[in-house]
């Protein structure tokens, strides 16, 4: 065969469900017009770029310094780090040096270079469900084994099913918070609870690492505070990605932070840049590390995020659907009113022509993924539709 047997099964896997509804919103776009379908299938952002991004980006690029799109050191430019590294040590009041950044290409390529860095064939690492699928796939291409372990009702932590989870091979967990698909962001009590538990397992003299998946740190409602995990735990990596807070996802540039109080941070950052080597990333993209440096502190609208997911929640609410409402990301994760979410986005995508995707492809049968990071009149248009399907399916 042309191709691996694993990539194959890939291929066919029927879990890829969130291209998959995206390729079929491009089709159902060209039979009814764009205008008349629903898209909320993919998170990529409608948002554009913060205006000082796109100057800065226009300034660097009218004035060229000498050298400026070579190689540099696999962990990204010096002073972008320390920039970096004095926006954290603000942020968290924890010693960041430049030495504790790795500039990536991404989340998704600052996950990889961390988990080839961490994983041995056949260590285990806990996600709590519902999950990004990709982690799926991160974990086993470095030889690992993911172990899902589901969140309650509310979408925190079972503090009982991790700790049943966890065997002598478990060498982190990976939190996602503000959470893609739920939305939900893990509240102080969930992450002292989760904390209480890997202390114990530390004092048994199981060193278990926190690698904290922030693609979405910045998109946080109601004025809400994430816990400040470095100063709660010692063994923490978090992934940072600028794809949505400055919304940059087609330029591939994130960082990850070693928390200061690993003590072999040293060899840590010696095993991320033999992987940035050897998975071909070589280094995160110059222009865009300038960009990360200057700009730790803007954001996109996050107001406007807010006003789409109260928009879309008052919808969902008068349909009569059952959805926790999200405290952060651009995403809702409601209770499908029928078991077989399938058959229940089927209907929603052929009667009603909304795009959406079904909870098995995130770890969780019977809910349904909206994606709301689209325009606001996509959501006001799609009110009729989901009252329609919602009076249909929700009072039966
Ligand atoms: C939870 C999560 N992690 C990582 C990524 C990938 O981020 P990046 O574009 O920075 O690689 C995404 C993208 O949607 C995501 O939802």
């Amino acid at each position: 065969m042309i191709i691996s047997d694993k990539i194959q099964k890939l291929i066919t896997n029927q879990e890829g469900w969130t291209r998959r509804m995206f390729e079929e919103g491009l089709r159902i776009k060209k039979q009814y017009g764009e205008e008349n379908v629903y898209d909320f299938s993919l998170g990529n952002p409608d948002t554009e770029t913060p205006d000082e991004v796109q100057k800065a980006l226009i300034e660097s690029l009218s004035n060229p310094v000498k050298g400026m799109h070579r190689y540099m050191s696999n962990n990204g430019y010096e002073d972008v780090r320390e920039e970096i590294a004095a926006y954290l040590r603000e942020l968290h009041g924890v010693p960041f040096t430049a030495n504790h950044i790795f500039m990536t290409v991404g989340c998704a390529g600052g996950l990889n270079i961390l988990l080839k860095s961490m994983l041995s064939r056949g260590d285990e690492v806990i996600v709590p469900s519902p999950f990004f699928w990709e982690f799926k796939n991160y974990i086993e291409n470095h030889g690992g084994i993911m172990r899902l372990v589901q969140t309650k009702k509310d979408f925190q932590f079972d503090i009982d099913k991790i700790e049943k989870a966890i065997t002598k091979k478990t060498k982190a967990i990976l939190l996602n918070s503000p959470n893609n698909p739920t939305g939900a962001v893990y509240t102080e009590e969930s992450i002292r609870g989760l904390i209480e538990l890997l202390n114990t397992k530390r004092g048994q003299g199981q060193d278990i690492y926190i690698i904290c998946d922030d693609a979405y740190k910045k998109l946080v409602y109601d004025g809400f505070r994430l816990p400040n995990l470095f100063q709660l735990y010692d063994l923490v990596y978090a992934v940072t990605s600028h794809s949505k807070d400055l919304a940059l996802p087609g330029e591939r540039i994130g960082y990850v932070a070693i928390s200061p109080n690993i003590t072999d941070y040293g060899l840590m950052v010696s095993a991320l840049m033999i992987s940035m080597r050897t998975l071909g990333f070589v280094n995160a993209p110059a222009l865009f590390q300038r960009i990360a440096g200057k700009f730790q502190k803007t954001s996109v609208d996050i107001g406007e995020y807010e006003k789409k997911r109260d928009l879309l929640y008052g919808i969902l609410m008068e349909a009569g659907f059952e959805c926790v409402k999200p405290k952060g990301a651009f995403y809702m994760f409601p209770k499908s009113p029928i078991y077989d979410e399938l058959e229940f986005i089927r209907a929603l995508q052929q009667e009603e022509r909304i795009m959406v995707v079904p909870g098995r492809g995130f770890g969780r049968k019977g809910y349904f993924r909206i994606a709301y990071c689209v325009a606001i009149e996509t959501i006001q248009k799609s009110r009729e539709g989901f009252i329609r399907i919602g009076k249909r399916y929700t009072k039966r």
